[in-house]
């Protein structure tokens, strides 16, 4: 949440108009303490007043030095540092870094990094079996989620999470070995034999490598690729409050491990309205077809009431053009220069052209959002179309890691519990009769189905 200086303190002055009491909230970087509701009653057995918010469209529900979106503006800042500055000049394991601790490391601190990263890219053999036990066609977003799950199950130790050690260690563990499970499970699916890694190379040289790498008896890495997606690993590494690092914070502020809560991290950004968007605006524009259908495309999205949407379109935080959205599409031209343009890369700039100039999108606010054009990337680089939101997992990972600890040292979170509005019935008998009761949940022909 954004909170200017001029938000500031202060103090809200309400007046309850069922009882004619007047209040004072203090206001504390634009925001009120949910909490301090409670002290508004309307009698005795009242448990006091509380805010309704699904979706948390207007909740902090944590203090965070990470990450800075400005919606309006389209400013995305990691520790202060602007992401134009970090994706022209850093590398991906550099912004782990200063994602977790706060600052960019020094030299010694950055080689020790890559050192113990390097060193723990190789997964234990079961692992590799785990995965080998899905069928072809499972998704591997499906098998990221369930194997980074399974790790736990590999490092008991991991659940002293109050132990700075072991958090250390897990950190490594996570984000040396997302790689190389995504890349296995690539593989998988392929069909293609297990590559392991290559501690020569450099993170991103060796994951490609690792998805890549044929009978060559040295994989040499393409150099626009290795820098493209060390970009787009860096873009995707944070993104503040999002809907798979809340998920992160919440199943991790029961204190389990960190394995099982970056899965729920994992299994929150397979949604297509998260992660799998960038999955959903390739199928979208194979639906389109031509640069001539979009027209009618869009009109057609207008007209659902929001039930079809334009993929790729809109962000609950940014009003304006996502600051990522700007620098993918610079390195989809170096990409396409690299190895031709692809060829639906007109319908995307027709549908964006389309989309900028409608007044439904303008009224709205609707840009394109950092999975516009990262699919098209993507795909003239070989990926499998299901394997998108893969590569937004293994970046995210250091993003889910530093909140997750940060979540974790914060002194006034507790286990994540919000409350409800409860809507359904008062208390009622049991109804022994089975014949006499009401068959909410259809007839057994149409649960069969
Ligand atoms: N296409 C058409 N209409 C849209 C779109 C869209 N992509 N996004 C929002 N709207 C409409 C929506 O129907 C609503 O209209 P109305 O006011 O008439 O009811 C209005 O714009 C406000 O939308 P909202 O649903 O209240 O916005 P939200 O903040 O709840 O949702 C969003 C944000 C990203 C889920 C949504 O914009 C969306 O579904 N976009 C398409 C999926 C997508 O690209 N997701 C990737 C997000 S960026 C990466 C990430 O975070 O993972």
């Amino acid at each position: 949440m954004t909170t200017p200086a001029s938000t500031g303190t202060g103090t809200l002055d309400v007046r309850d108009s069922r009882t004619g009491t007047q209040y004072q909230l203090p206001i504390t970087d634009g925001t009120i303490r949910a909490n301090d509701l409670l002290q508004i009653k309307a009698g005795a057995d009242d448990p006091g007043l509380r805010s309704y918010d699904p979706a948390f469209l207007n909740t902090a529900s944590c203090r965070s030095a990470i990450t800075f979106i400005d919606g309006d503006k389209g400013i995305l800042r990691y520790r202060g540092y602007p992401i134009e500055q970090l994706a022209e000049k850093s590398t991906f394991l550099e912004v782990a870094y200063l994602l977790r601790h706060g600052e960019l490391p020094t030299q010694a601190q950055y080689d020790e990094l890559v050192y113990h990263v390097t060193y723990h890219t190789y997964v234990h053999e079961n692992i590799r079996k785990f995965l080998e036990g899905f069928r072809y066609d499972a998704h591997p977003m499906s098998m990221l989620c369930s194997s980074v799950a399974a790790l736990s199950a590999f490092y008991p130790d991991a659940h002293h999470v109050h132990d700075e050690e072991q958090r250390n260690i897990s950190w490594i563990r996570l984000i040396a070995k997302l790689p190389t499970m995504a890349a296995f499970a690539y593989r998988h699916v392929k069909g293609l034999p297990i590559i392991y890694p290559d501690n020569a190379l450099t993170y991103t040289e060796n994951f490609l490598s690792m998805i890549a790498r044929m009978s060559e008896p040295r994989y040499e890495p393409n150099p626009v690729f290795t820098r493209a997606l060390e970009v787009l690993f860096i873009l995707h590494a944070d993104h503040e409050q999002n809907c798979s690092t809340n998920a992160v914070r919440a199943v991790g502020s029961s204190h389990v491990d960190p394995f099982t809560a970056v899965a729920a991290g994992i299994a929150a950004l397979f949604g297509p309205l998260h992660g799998g968007a960038n999955e959903a605006v390739l199928y979208m524009i194979k639906e389109i077809g031509h640069p001539k259908n979009v027209k009618a495309f869009v009109e057609e999205v207008k007209s659902g009431k929001g039930e079809k949407k334009l993929m790729g379109f809109g962000h609950r935080v940014y009003k304006s053009y996502d600051p990522r959205a700007k620098i993918v599409k610079k390195l989809a031209d170096e990409v396409f220069a690299q190895v031709g343009m692809d060829k639906d890369l007109e319908i995307a700039l027709e549908l964006e052209r389309t989309a900028l100039e409608d007044e439904y999108f303008i009224k709205r606010k609707l840009y394109p959002n950092v999975d516009f054009y990262t699919g098209l990337i993507y795909r003239s680089m070989a990926f499998p179309t299901d394997f998108f939101t893969v590569l937004f997992a293994v970046a995210r990972t250091a993003g889910w890691l530093a909140q997750w600890e940060e979540m974790l040292l914060d002194k006034e979170q507790k286990i994540a519990r919000p409350r409800q509005i409860y809507t359904g019935y008062d208390e009622r008998p049991y109804e022994p009769r089975i014949n006499e009761r009401f068959p909410r949940f259809g007839s057994k022909d149409s649960l069969r189905r």
